[in-house]
């Protein structure tokens, strides 16, 4: 499986436009999965991306608009 780097804005726009939700999914189905040697998790701070968050990276690549949909998808491909 492949080792997942996922980085989540938590800044006060990205956080309460679902970034909250996201993380809460995030840490959720890393539980329930048993995989959290395989996903790294952190927050990052506002990086003036605001009007296109939510925001997460994950290794490094930028998805904006992410909504908990989005990120199943997210995971499945990289995973
Ligand atoms: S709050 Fe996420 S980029 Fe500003």
């Amino acid at each position: 499986m492949a080792k997942l780097n996922i980085t989540v804005c938590m800044g006060s726009s990205c956080f309460a436009r679902g970034n909250q939700e996201n993380l809460a999914f995030l840490e959720e189905y890393i539980k329930q999965n048993g995989i959290d040697a395989n996903i790294e998790l952190e927050g990052m701070r506002c990086e003036n991306k605001c009007a296109s968050g939510p925001n997460i990276y994950v290794n490094g690549i930028e998805y904006n608009n992410v909504d908990v949909e989005k990120l199943k998808s997210i995971i499945n491909e990289n995973i």
